[in-house]
């Protein structure tokens, strides 16, 4: 008895223990970056996390405050995560650059010449940089991308980064490069740190571009885009497949919403589904971001209720969102677009 006593105190504590035990940052990195960063950092759609290079010009704080805000429209998500948690998932990162302690940066501005700065930008950074610095197309390594363009170049005028990097850690950025990757250092002959500080200033002055145009995502109130059919329901399916391919889309195929998911002949006969495609925007979608194949082909959904049919398709809108994709935008747009009109189409 006395041991079973002592057998389940030894349970309870462990359990309160486990409770309250320092979250683990692997873990968490596993769960919430792995997919973008690799397992081990090695970098996929997000940049190499595991560079000495890397290692060395990113301050803890600067990790910290990426992982918060990430880097609306660029991909990189913001995280809802508790402090404990990002602090946990910053210790993980650091494990991987055991070599280099973490480097700290003073917060204190940078006074450079803008102007100059600009001028030095136009010419040695806006070809991977962007023009305005809003990053080379694509992100990370593995979305389409010129193959020899190992690493796509960051947005340099998102709101999140200039959050989270001091205007010494760019200096520091700028002096050292980052080995391995296509960013190199700009210490030679016609840089000298004069001109690396007028480019610290006009990266900050980047702050300055009002954020709908640095880190657009695209706004819908709409979730669903649902629009009643005049006509039954055979005859509203007939009527999006014609719909479809008037708005240059191939017909795919019909079927009942649940089949597959429930044995067959027992799906509910009042719900359909009509999958069709349009393969040059189909090819343009993934090349711009793999996990919209998630919502292709295209689709909608034909609905009985009450006597009532209805037309139902996710609003393509909603993936510049949830992506966090700004080059997702015009895509997205468009496809909204040819929804509402194969369904206004289809009511004719
Ligand atoms: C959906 C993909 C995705 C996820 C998930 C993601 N990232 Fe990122 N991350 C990116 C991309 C893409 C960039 C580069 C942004 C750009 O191109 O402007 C980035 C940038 C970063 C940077 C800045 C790197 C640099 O060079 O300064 C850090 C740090 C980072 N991510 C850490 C993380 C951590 C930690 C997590 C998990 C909490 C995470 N990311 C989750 C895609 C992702
Ligand atoms: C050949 C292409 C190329 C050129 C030219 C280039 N960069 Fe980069 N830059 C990159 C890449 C790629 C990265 C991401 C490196 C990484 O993954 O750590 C980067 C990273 C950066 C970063 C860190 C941003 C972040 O989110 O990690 C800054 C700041 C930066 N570059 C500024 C500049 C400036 C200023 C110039 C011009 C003096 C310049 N770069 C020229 C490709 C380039």
């Amino acid at each position: 008895m006395r041991y079973r006593i002592i057998i389940f105190l030894l349970l309870f504590l462990t359990a309160g223990f486990q409770a309250h035990a320092a979250p683990d940052g692997g873990e968490l990195y596993a769960r919430n970056c792995a997919a973008c960063h690799g397992e081990k950092g090695e970098s996929g759609i997000g940049v190499p996390l595991t560079l000495p290079s890397f290692q060395a010009t990113a301050s803890d704080d600067y990790l910290r405050k990426t992982i918060r805000l990430g880097r609306p429209g660029r991909v990189m998500p913001a995280s809802t995560l508790s402090d404990t948690e990002i602090d946990a998932i910053v210790g993980f990162i650091r494990g991987w650059g055991r070599q280099s302690r973490a480097p700290s940066f003073p917060t204190t501005p940078i006074q450079g010449n803008v102007e100059h700065g600009s001028r030095l930008f136009a010419t040695q950074c806006a070809t991977c940089h962007g023009a305005n610095g809003e990053g080379g197309k694509g992100t990370g390594v593995t979305f389409s991308r010129p193959r020899d363009q190992q690493i796509m170049a960051p947005a340099l005028n998102n709101p999140g980064f200039l959050a989270a990097a001091s205007d010494a850690m760019i200096k520091a950025i700028l002096v050292k490069g980052r080995d391995g990757t296509p960013m190199s250092h700009f210490t030679g002959k016609e840089s000298a740190l004069e001109d690396i500080n007028d480019l610290v200033s006009f990266i900050r002055s980047f702050e300055k571009i009002p954020k709908h145009l640095t880190a657009a995502v695209l706004e819908t109130e709409q979730a669903v885009l649902i629009k009643d059919s005049p006509y039954d329901l055979a005859t509203t399916i007939a009527n999006v497949k014609l719909a479809a391919i008037s708005n240059n889309f191939i017909f795919i195929r019909e079927q009942r919403l649940a089949y597959g998911l429930v044995p067959e002949g027992q799906e509910d006969p009042r719900q359909h589904i009509v999958y069709f495609c349009n393969f040059n925007m189909l090819n343009s979608a993934l090349a711009t971001d793999p996990r919209v194949g998630l919502f292709l082909p295209c689709r909608i959904t034909v609905v009985e209720q009450n006597g009532k049919v209805k037309m139902m398709a996710v609003n393509p809108k909603r993936l510049s969102k949830i992506f966090n994709n700004t080059e997702l935008n015009a895509l997205c747009d468009e496809m909204t677009k040819r929804y509402l009109a194969i369904m206004e189409d289809a009511t004719i």
